[in-house]
């Protein structure tokens, strides 16, 4: 640890944690060297996922897939598709991230509010609804997709980089190329391809930021 970040809570156990997740989230980078020669146990592979799967998402939709490829001659498919990018072959894993368009899991997740007593019968008709309705809209429909898919993309970084293996997101690939390649439904999206796998050394120093004055804007921009 190299530096105790203050919770304002220090008094309940748990916040010992929390400096891990910022250092986590400090030391994350993209990776372009992997060990070729080391795989991803699938436990490792399901945690990633179940922490993808606990960002936030409009209503707790959860409208996100995550489509795994780590068989040899698919992966040299998807090195095709996303432009000759070699790291994903030697990641060993390449997980596509993504998103619905539309709405689907509403009956189920709004019934979940429902039963939680967290809305009654009438309003969770009327979201449900609502929420259809809004994402019907082509526009919306997209930006729904890609908001909440990014959001489990990051937890997926973040996951895969506390667990000691390295991950990078990318969208330099062919959008309807990797659509069709794994199947991907009309009302589903590619969002974000990540490789994904053990480490095989060190990544360049990282470029620099920019800084908190130059991006805070307080009230208004
Ligand atoms: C939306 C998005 C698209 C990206 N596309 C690619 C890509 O196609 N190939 C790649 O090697 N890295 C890609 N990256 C990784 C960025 O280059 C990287 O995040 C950035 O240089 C900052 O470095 P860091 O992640 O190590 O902090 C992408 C990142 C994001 C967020």
């Amino acid at each position: 640890m190299s530096q105790q970040i203050p919770t304002g809570e220090s008094d309940v156990a748990h916040d010992a944690k929390f400096p891990d997740a910022i250092e986590a989230l400090r030391t994350r980078r993209s990776g372009h060297n992997f060990d070729p020669d080391a795989e991803l146990d699938d436990e490792t592979l399901e945690s990633l996922i179940r922490d993808a799967a606990l960002a936030p998402s409009s209503y707790n939709l959860q409208p996100w897939e995550f489509v795994v490829v780590q068989d040899d001659d698919r992966l040299d498919e998807v090195v095709d598709l996303a432009y000759g990018q070699e790291h994903v072959r030697e990641a060993g894993t390449a997980i596509l991230v993504v998103g619905h368009t539309e709405a689907k899991t509403a009956d189920r997740v709004f019934d979940e509010w429902e039963e939680a007593g967290r809305m009654d019968e009438a309003a969770a008709e009327q979201t449900k609804a609502q929420s259809v309705e809004m994402y019907e809209d082509e526009r919306m429909g997209r930006d729904y997709a890609i908001r909440n898919a990014s959001l489990a993309a990051q937890n997926l970084l973040l996951s895969a980089h506390a667990r000691g293996l390295k991950a990078t997101p990318m969208i330099g690939f062919d959008q309807e190329g990797i659509a069709e390649f794994l199947g991907l439904p009309d009302d589903e999206i590619p969002v974000v391809l990540l490789s994904v796998g053990p480490s095989g050394g060190e990544e360049p120093e990282r470029l620099p930021r920019r800084g908190v004055e130059e991006i805070l804007h307080r009230e208004s921009r």
